[in-house]
């Protein structure tokens, strides 16, 4: 059956869901998104998720169309529509159609767009053996010129660094700061493991503040695994124990080789591996069952 989307309070099959050739998200990149997952038929960390949609449309000065109960109420009922219990949301919001300048104020009432859908970004067997990395030659962009904690449909700068990956044949791209160090992945964020610890950079680097990362750290400190967020560069990459990423849709992807360096033995490391394993029991356990 075909899935079905959301647009503006109506729902539609997928191929005739489809919006104004004038919406400024077209148009300009004018928008913001967030994407989510459903395990089980829990959204998996919900709140996290919808915190961040609002501070990304106050960060753009984005007026949603709804208000926070009624927005919750609609990606619930739109999960429910589609009756699948394993799936990604994928949620955006526009500045609506306008004219072909880019003032914001020609825009009407923002567009607000849910899709449900299946999501498979790597096989199974990769989070067994890992995958190589390279870095891109795209740096993040510098957060006074535009902060990269709004998510925001400007995502440019990714797919040139994902381009890079896919010319060199890898699933993912790093990407640095405009100084050099060491910022997060095209829709990833990173970490390594050192001596026993895990080091990821801070929230002061432009990076995507991102909700599986938050995870982690916080796995981190259940299993009383030091943790710390700091400036990274290559060097500590290259010289990494165990290294891995983290993404809705990624989960937690264990790096094996990043630049054609080795990590560790290259193979998953062990603490790589028992984070993903708890990571996995979390989220079939967590929030509330939309079918129950
Ligand atoms: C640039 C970027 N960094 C990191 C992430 C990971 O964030 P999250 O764990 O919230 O999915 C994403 C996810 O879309 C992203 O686009």
């Amino acid at each position: 059956m075909e899935p079905k989307v959301y647009i503006d309070g109506r729902l539609y099959p997928k191929s005739e869901a489809k919006i104004s050739v004038f919406d400024h998200g077209l148009l300009y990149g004018d928008g913001i998104f967030e994407g989510l997952r459903v395990y089980s038929g829990r959204i998996f960390r919900y709140k996290e998720h919808m915190d961040r949609l609002f501070e990304s449309a106050r960060i753009i000065r984005l007026k949603l169309p709804l208000e926070r109960a009624e927005l919750e109420r609609a990606v619930e009922d739109t999960v429910r529509s589609n009756g699948v219990r394993d799936a990604y949301i994928r949620l955006v919001v526009t500045r609506g159609s306008g004219d072909l300048g880019i003032d914001p104020r020609k825009c009407g009432q923002s567009t607000l767009i849910i899709i449900v859908d299946k999501i498979t970004v790597y096989d199974e067997e990769l989070y067994a053996q890992g995958i190589p990395i390279i870095t891109s030659s795209t740096r993040r962009i510098r957060p006074d010129m535009l902060d990269q904690r709004a998510k925001s449909l400007n995502y440019l700068n990714s797919i040139m660094a994902k381009m890079e990956a896919n010319i060199a044949g890898v699933g993912e791209a790093l990407m640095l700061d405009c100084n050099g160090n060491v910022a997060e992945c095209s829709v990833d964020n990173i970490f390594i493991v050192k001596a026993g610890k895990l080091l990821t950079p801070g929230l002061e680097f432009p990076i995507l503040a991102g909700v599986t990362r938050a995870v982690v750290l916080e796995l981190a400190q259940k299993l009383e695994i030091p943790a710390v967020e700091c400036t990274l560069t290559l060097h500590d990459v290259y010289c990494a124990d165990e290294c891995f990423l983290t993404g809705t849709g990624a989960e937690l992807m264990p790096v094996i080789s990043v630049d054609s360096r080795t990590i560790g033995d290259g193979r998953p490391g062990p603490l790589t591996a028992g984070l993903l394993r708890e990571f996995r029991a979390l989220h079939s356990a967590e929030g509330i069952d939309l079918f129950g």
